[in-house]
């Protein structure tokens, strides 16, 4: 087979391995991808927004399986371009990725089915939401754009003060743009967060393995909301009887709503949770792998990867039976000095051949280009430094010697990712 992956991340580059061990692929390409990723594909040069050259490289290349990584295209519809052009391909429809690229979409499925989630508001006119957050509110306050914001368009807001000045900046200057014509306002949960990335087909969704983010910049989650930086996996907070509450309550719950609603979900849900004092609650969906919870996720999934992809686009995934190792697994992101804010990009990558040949460990690409014959830096999140181990104290040990391997001018990263093991 050939497959052709989409996007250009730590994210991509996990699928990339785990489609690289499997014994159906012949050949792997990846658009646009990274230097990482060029160790198992050929990149192509194509823009993961350019929906219709994709397809025309998928013809012209005979790929026989399309992946894509990222939420943009497929909120985009790159899915519907391409099962029009009669090319299988993983990952849902625009309809489907509502789930993501709505949430005020997403709250209101999640209350029409009884979905566990934190009581919302929406608001579509300003001034309703001002008048809102004037007379009605609780504070805290989470207020939340409903398009797609590279993960940044949510504000917890302590007072009214800024809470105003939050609805300013999402609905009224448009700091999201367009992300910002819906605002969801939405009661503040506390509780452990836990994301769990699950397989469906429509029908049947099968749990891959829980994770926890850090996304927060600075040590002692401070500092500013990033895309991650980095996690682990299991969560050893999310127990035998909480997983069987969400399947019961949540996961199922949710595909059944899609297709009730006559929007078949296939591809990966991504369920972000709270795990609150009255139960577990959804904080939100995604609609793809979690970059970086698929470098922590894929390392530990013993199928073969084209399998289960095959098997939700066939409707057939309650025939595979999920694996996952015991091992845990932690990644460290090493990221630029100055993300997610501004940071400088092009220094050269040194230490990349210590993960050669190394069972267990592994330096996922989120950034990165090649320049002059050299591995330089390309983003502010840099390299995904993973490390299995026999439990997760193991593997952050590994994952934070390995951090040492590499190194290049402004590398930065945080010093207590998988610090809430020890509280386990
Ligand atoms: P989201 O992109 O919706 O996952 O939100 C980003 C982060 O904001 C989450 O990971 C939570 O840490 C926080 N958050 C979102 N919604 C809430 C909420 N209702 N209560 C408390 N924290 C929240
Ligand atoms: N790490 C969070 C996400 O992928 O949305």
């Amino acid at each position: 087979m050939n497959v052709l992956i989409v996007g250009s991340g730590g994210r991509e580059h996990a699928i990339a391995y785990k489609v690289a061990q499997s014994s159906r692929v012949d050949r792997i390409y990846c658009a646009p991808g990274n230097a990482g990723i060029a160790e198992y594909a050929e990149l192509v040069p194509i823009s993961a927004s350019d929906y219709e050259a994709l397809a025309d490289f998928a013809v012209s290349h005979q790929v026989d399986l399309t992946v894509i990584g990222m939420d943009d295209p497929l909120v985009g519809g790159i899915v519907d371009v391409f099962e029009s052009r009669g090319l299988r391909v993983f990952g849902p429809r625009a309809e489907a990725a509502m789930l993501e690229g709505s949430k005020a979409f997403a709250k209101d499925l999640m209350k029409k089915y009884s979905i566990p989630t934190a009581q919302y508001e929406v608001f579509e006119d300003k001034d309703k939401a001002e008048e809102y957050l004037r007379t009605q509110a609780k504070f805290p306050i989470v207020l939340k754009a409903s398009g797609l914001a590279l993960g940044k368009g949510v504000l917890i807001c302590r007072d009214l003060e800024e809470a105003l000045q939050g609805t300013e900046e999402i609905m009224g200057v448009k700091k999201f743009g367009s992300a910002g014509d819906q605002m969801v306002i939405e009661e503040f949960m506390t509780g452990r967060e836990v994301s769990v990335l699950s397989f469906v087909d429509g029908k049947t969704v099968k749990e891959m393995a829980s994770a926890q983010d850090h996304k927060r910049a600075g040590d002692g989650d401070t500092g500013l909301n990033t895309g991650g930086m980095g996690n682990f996996s299991p969560s050893p907070f999310y127990t035998k009887e909480i997983q069987e509450y969400c399947q019961k309550h949540i996961f199922q719950p949710t595909v059944d709503a899609m297709r009730a609603e006559g929007k078949e979900f296939r591809g990966v849900i991504f369920f972000g949770l709270m795990l609150t004092e009255d139960g577990p609650k959804v904080l939100e969906y995604n609609c793809r792998f979690g970059d970086p919870e698929a470098q922590v996720v894929l390392p530990r999934m013993e199928n073969d990867i084209v399998d289960v992809f095959e098997a939700c686009i066939d409707g057939t995934l309650d025939q595979i039976d999920l694996k996952f190792r015991d091992e845990a697994c932690v990644c460290v992101v090493l990221a630029s000095d100055g993300y997610p804010l501004s940071y400088e990009k092009g220094k050269e990558i040194r230490g990349l051949e210590h993960f050669k040949d190394r069972d267990g460990y592994f330096c996922f690409h989120a950034g990165t280009a090649f320049r002059d014959g050299k591995i330089v830096t390309n983003g502010g999140r840099v390299l995904g430094i993973t490390a299995l181990g026999e439990n997760l104290k193991e593997a952050r040990a590994n994952a934070y010697r390995a951090v040492e391997w590499v190194d290049f001018d402004n590398k930065y990263f945080r010093h207590d990712i998988g610090k809430a093991i020890d509280e386990a």
